[in-house]
């Protein structure tokens, strides 16, 4: 058991944003929730961000997810968790800190730490990582045992110092009444100017407490994101990650590398995503669908055995065995039925289709209420707005509406009626009779010939 501590207040001046650093986004989900994502899944008890620049933003953005503490200044690491005094204590136990900016830190590395922290029955376990290049961190310095002795920053380090390649990750495991002894013991002595939380393990271990390092076995886990490049770095990874996860659950995909899912989104077993589809937040998908390239899906409910193609379906659900596409735009607010057919350049917005109806062709179906077994020809439109308000129509089971026939709104058709092409319908339409709507056809002979 542990409860989690991440660091989220600084500026991330190089990300060059109105925008603070930690709520920019990796597929999908603000970095910082990444973090306490990640915590969560290794089994936090409960969770803490540190916020400061922004914070407000920051809160609105994450939401309830953790509680919150308010770095107002941010006078360094050290400081920053001191602002979680009161949570570290009513939490006890072990006490995780992590950083806000490093999404790609799993759980099962935080499971891992929090292990060997436990199982070498440390004070404080800071994880650590070996770097070709490790400019910038904090070192690691090791006694002639092996064992820690101190964190030295960058900018406070020797030549020698400087020659060490394990760096601090930022990240660590602490006891909570040792962390919070050492904590009030810091003072900002160094280059910066600041309170380091580094400075602890020196502190613990001039205590007599037993201090230790866990050594990451993927470098990519402590990557910290301060410009917009790093971001798409990180995003890159994190989208292999999701989009492998995807397919080791039996999902197929052509050119994953080309394939845009973010978190959270579900994927039944043998359905097979195309190149360049992006699947956005809240989209679910049963099993044997096939979403076609190019496709875009946001919090889009899809049942088993659905295809799409070339399309974009936005808060809909459409159910089991419906065809959409190609380039069919459904807008937010519909519920397709089961065999319906929602065809080329077809747009639905705030309407509900029932079972097994055919929508071909170049239609437009707006507010609408659509009965079963209903056959719309090509080019029929509602005409659900009259400048001011918006209006329903309404069709029953069975229908037939003729090629290039309008509803102007509102209307209510009964089951089983017929409209003839070309009609456009003001007046509701009683069950099982035939509408025309149209002028009647009128042919003048030799026309042509006596107007030369
Ligand atoms: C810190 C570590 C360094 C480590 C590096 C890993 C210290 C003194 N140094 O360096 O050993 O190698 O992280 O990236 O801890 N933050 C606050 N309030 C503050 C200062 C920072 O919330 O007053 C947050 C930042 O938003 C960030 C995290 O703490 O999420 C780390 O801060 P940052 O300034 O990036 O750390 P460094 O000084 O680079
Ligand atoms: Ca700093």
């Amino acid at each position: 058991m542990f409860s989690s501590v991440i660091l989220a207040a600084g500026m991330g001046t190089r990300m060059k944003s109105a925008m603070p650093k930690v709520i920019h986004k990796v597929c999908g989900r603000e970095l910082v929730k990444w973090v306490i994502e990640a915590s969560k899944a290794a089994g936090a008890d409960k969770v803490l961000t540190v916020v400061g620049h922004k914070a407000d933003d920051v809160k609105a953005a994450v939401g309830d997810v953790c509680e919150y503490a308010l770095q107002a200044e941010q006078k360094g690491t050290g400081h920053a968790v001191m602002q979680a005094a009161d949570f570290i204590k009513s939490a006890g136990g072990n006490i995780v800190i992590l950083n806000g900016d490093t999404p790609l830190i799993t759980a099962d590395t935080v499971k891992a730490a929090v292990d060997y922290h436990n199982e070498c029955g440390n004070a404080a376990t800071v994880i650590t990582a070996v770097l070709d290049d490790a400019a910038g961190y904090g070192r690691i310095v090791r006694g002639a045992d092996g064992g820690v002795l101190k964190i030295v920053e960058h900018k406070d380090a020797s030549e020698e110092e400087r020659r060490i390649n394990e760096i601090n990750s930022g990240m660590y495991v602490f006891n909570a009444d040792d962390l919070l002894s050492a904590l009030y013991n810091l003072t900002p002595n160094n280059a910066q100017g600041e309170y380091y939380l580094t400075d602890t393990l020196e502190i613990l271990l001039n205590g007599g407490k037993k201090v230790g390092a866990y050594t990451i076995a993927d470098n990519d886990e402590i990557r910290g994101i301060n410009d917009r490049v790093q971001l798409w770095e990180a995003e890159k990874i994190m989208q292999r990650r999701i989009n492998e996860a995807h397919m080791r659950n039996g999902v197929t995909m052509r050119m994953p590398e080309t394939i845009m899912i973010e978190a959270d989104v579900e994927i039944g077993a043998d359905s097979e995503i195309g190149a360049n589809v992006n699947l956005k937040k809240g989209t679910k998908i049963g099993a044997n669908c096939v979403i076609g390239q190019g496709s875009i899906l946001d919090g889009a409910v899809i049942r088993d055995g659905v295809n799409v193609l070339n399309s974009v379906i936005l808060d809909s659900e459409i159910d089991s065995g419906t065809n959409v596409g190609p380039f069919a735009y459904v807008r937010p607010n519909c519920k397709v039925g089961k065999d319906v057919k929602v065809g080329d350049f077809v747009e639905l917005k705030n309407t509900v289709i029932d079972d097994g109806t055919k929508i071909s062709h170049l239609t437009y179906l707006g507010d609408s209420d659509i009965g079963k077994n209903v056959n719309f020809g090509c080019g029929t439109v509602t005409c659900n707005y009259d400048g001011k308000n918006k209006y329903r129509t309404v069709i029953g089971d069975n229908c037939f509406v003729g090629c290039n026939t309008n509803f102007v709104s509102p209307i209510n058709v009964g089951n089983g009626a017929y409209i003839a092409a070309g009609s456009t319908i003001t007046e509701d339409i009683p069950e099982s009779s035939l509408s025309i709507a149209r002028a009647r056809q009128v042919n003048k002979d030799g026309w042509t010939d006596k107007r030369k």
